[in-house]
């Protein structure tokens, strides 16, 4: 049986008979004995094993180089050597597979850029196995959040038919072969197919049923933003609340990051003193910020004003009516207001046709939440729920109300006002580990002209 190095490190006490099976981190030779670090990414750290030149298997120990997979029988005992409290002494060592020296992850340390082409052997590192640990305990937070709190969780199409956020930065699904555009209807679904920009809309007819819900998948964008925050194929969490106002709806993603950041700093403590130390230095005090003073709150119109008064010269200048840009975004959060920030009250014109008409026909219930070293996080708002004003919002963005029938049925039968948002999990991994590149967040980051692995 063999024990995970997490387990044995964190013994209780020493142990007759144990077996760990990993690979090696680094190999020492000495007079009769060497001693081998071997990972199996369970944890950070590695397990020191002693092994004495008279037990079996020995004789292959200059085989065990950096990489190469073995298993290791002995003893789990005090360990004299500083910063571990056990070490294995080792009663016999079994070599699995070799890693000869082309093996690409020595010891020295590789830059992001050079991890990047070894998609494949880069969580076998130190950095890599923290984040994707981390990735992995965030997921199972994000579903124990919402699931504590009776929200069901919706398994949304990932092959769609409607361009959620109309800015027409989908991918094609087609088996049409020459001009797809030619006969739609001969296509393998009947219509135009692609893949889903957001599980928002499907999200919303099961809001309208079951209360509260939630999605949890991948989401596709073929926008061509070579940006270290945007990636072509991402994950994204999808709150949708029924009989849910604006305020609400940024009460759960304020709620919601909160969360995530005190859930991290529990359950991923040592992962995080690993960035702290090599990625951000000031991870831990700002997660801790975040967990406990309440979020800045302010509308679009206000923030823009801020910005223009800022002084600062934009490389985008700063209008009303505009887009914020990533550079406002993060102005806003890391230098005026120094805190998490919902902008809310959005023009109508710069945001979907879904959102809820504001009384002054000019805004829309839109919120956005802004962290500091990321910008958006969080995009959601109040829908619009009124049968006629939603109609009047298709005309306004260009939709074909034929299109979104099923949507507007919604208005039909037993409307109610309801809100959401989106959250994309890989900006959510960026906040809480300090990694400022969305491709060392997502185990194969799929790019403009990068889809290797
Ligand atoms: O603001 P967005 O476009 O909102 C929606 O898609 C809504 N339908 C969500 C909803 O209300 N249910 O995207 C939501 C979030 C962004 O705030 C951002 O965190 C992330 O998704 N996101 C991306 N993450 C990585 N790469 C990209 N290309 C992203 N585009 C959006
Ligand atoms: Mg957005």
């Amino acid at each position: 049986m063999r024990t995970l190095v997490k387990h044995a490190l964190a013994s209780s006490g020493p142990q007759d008979a144990i077996a760990i099976a990993g690979w090696v981190r680094t190999r020492r030779d000495a007079k009769g004995f060497s001693f081998l670090e071997i990972n199996d990414g369970s944890c950070l750290a590695g397990i020191q094993v002693v092994a004495d030149a008279a037990i079996p298997g020995f004789e292959r120990i200059h085989e065990l180089t950096t990489g190469a997979s073995a298993i290791v029988e002995g003893s789990l005992v005090p360990s004299p050597a500083a910063g571990q409290k056990w070490e294995v002494k080792a009663t016999a060592l079994r070599l699995i597979g070799l890693a000869d020296a082309t093996y690409p992850l020595q010891k020295k340390g590789h830059t992001l850029e050079f991890l990047r082409s070894i998609a494949h052997l880069r969580p076998r590192s130190n950095l890599f196995g923290a984040v994707f640990r981390t990735r992995s305990r965030l997921a199972f937070a994000v579903h124990e959040f919402f699931q504590s709190r009776d929200f069901v969780y919706v398994h949304t199409p990932i092959v769609t038919a409607s361009d959620c956020e109309g800015a027409g930065e989908m991918f094609r699904v087609t088996t049409l072969k020459g001009n797809v555009d030619e006969k739609p209807e001969t296509d393998f679904f009947g219509k135009r197919a692609y893949l889903t920009v957001s599980g928002q809309l499907e999200a919303e007819t099961f809001a309208c049923a079951l209360s509260n819900v939630y999605t949890f998948g991948p989401t596709f964008r073929a926008e061509n933003s070579n940006t270290a925050r945007h990636a072509a194929e991402f994950w994204m969490i999808e709150p949708e609340m029924a009989f849910c106002d604006l305020q609400g709806d940024m009460e759960l993603g304020e709620a919601f990051i909160k969360a995530m950041a005190a859930y991290a700093l529990e359950h991923c403590a040592e992962d995080l003193a690993f960035f702290a130390k090599f990625v951000d230095k000031g991870l831990v005090e700002r997660l801790r910020f975040v967990v406990e003073r309440p979020f800045q709150r302010v509308p679009y119109a206000e923030a823009v004003a801020i910005l223009k008064q800022s002084g600062k010269s934009f490389e985008y200048p700063v209008e009303y009516g505009q887009n914020l840009q990533s550079e406002h975004e993060r102005y806003l959060t890391e230098e005026h207001f120094k805190s998490p920030t919902t902008v809310f009250n959005y023009p109508r014109v710069i945001k979907p046709f879904y959102m809820r008409l504001n009384d002054d026909q000019q805004t829309v219930t839109a919120m956005d939440v802004l962290v500091p070293g990321i910008g958006e996080v969080i995009g959601g708002a109040q829908r619009e729920e009124r049968p006629d004003v939603l109609l009047e919002q298709m005309r306004f963005h260009k939709l074909r109300p034929e299109d979104y029938w099923w949507y507007a049925d919604l208005r039909k039968y037993g409307t109610v006002p309801h809100a959401g948002f989106g959250l994309g999990f890989e900006r959510l991994l960026m906040f809480l580990t300090g990694v400022n590149n969305i491709r060392d967040v997502i185990p194969f980051a799929r790019t403009p002209g990068n889809a290797e692995f």
